[in-house]
């Protein structure tokens, strides 16, 4: 599972075999410029899942499975969550993912199920409620480990096709994915798990500054594209591009025939007559 917000993400992602796409409400931190997912709305959300859906229908595979999140104060409510969630499935996801298996929750995700919408859970560090945490490694008591477990049983047994664990040991998540019928996936929480997820500019290396201890990251994606920008910014402050080939000439007899106005310039004044 790969977390993207645009289409050429999610069309090179399904190209190179991605099993799902993750409209995340991670673009919050990656793309936005917030430093939580909390102020991520519905529009962010239906937006960008309508730009993967069309990304996805373009590449090579365009049956790859969409899962897009519900914001933060997106499901509090049985009401506003099958609202939410017909919208996003209306915007071309196949299913949805909420955090926490709190009562509410766990009554939202039923309604989503008994409507037809696959709802994927999310336990163990859950960023729209991180303020709640002391740690980012959620699970690493006796009793937070059964608590999970047990969140993640009660997930299952509200109909969740699916259950993201993220930022928990490695042995609570084998644990819980041996408990379970349905797939964990993880993030930061070791290989014992059925699925793995990154977020795409994590994995490329596009997000600036260290990266979270989870994430390996396969190119220096951001050393590339500052030096390619830098590139361009240089090449026109030192008057080097556009050159001749990347634009076009006029036919010479026109170019003689077309008499600019004299003494026209930039800003300047335009004699007319
Ligand atoms: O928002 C997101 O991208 C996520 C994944 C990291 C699981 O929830």
């Amino acid at each position: 599972m790969i977390s993207l917000y645009d289409a050429p993400t999610a069309a090179l992602s399904c190209d190179v075999g991605a099993d799902v796409l993750l409209v995340g409400d991670s673009m919050g931190n990656v793309i936005l410029g917030y430093d939580s997912t909390l102020p991520v709305t519905m529009e962010d959300i239906t937006r960008h899942t309508a730009a993967v859906v069309r990304g996805a229908r373009g590449s090579s595979r365009p049956s790859v499975p969409i899962v897009a999140d519900l914001p933060f104060g997106g499901y509090t409510g049985v009401e506003l969550a099958t609202r939410n969630a017909a919208a996003l499935m209306r915007a071309g996801a196949h299913g949805v993912k909420l955090e926490g298996a709190g009562p509410s929750v766990l009554e939202a995700v039923r309604a989503l199920v008994e409507m037809g919408v696959p709802v994927v859970g999310h336990l163990g560090f859950t960023p729209q409620s991180a303020l709640r945490f002391e740690s980012v490694v959620q699970g690493k008591t006796g009793e937070a480990a059964a608590r999970l477990l047990d969140g993640a049983l009660a997930l299952e047994a509200a109909g969740c096709c699916a259950v993201v664990l993220e930022v928990v040991p490695a042995e609570v998540a084998r644990r819980v994915t041996e408990a379970l019928s349905i797939s964990t996936v993880g993030i930061g929480a070791g290989p014992g798990c059925d699925a793995q997820v990154l977020v795409w500019h994590d994995l490329v290396g596009l997000t600036a500054g260290p990266s979270l201890r989870f994430v390996k990251r396969y190119a220096d994606a951001h050393t590339l594209l500052k030096e390619a920008t830098g590139d361009f910014v240089s090449e026109v402050h030192a008057g080097a591009f556009p050159k001749p080939e990347h634009g076009w000439e006029m036919d010479e007899a026109e170019l003689r025939g077309w008499m600019p106005r004299d003494g026209s310039s930039k800003g300047g004044e335009h004699q007319d007559g």
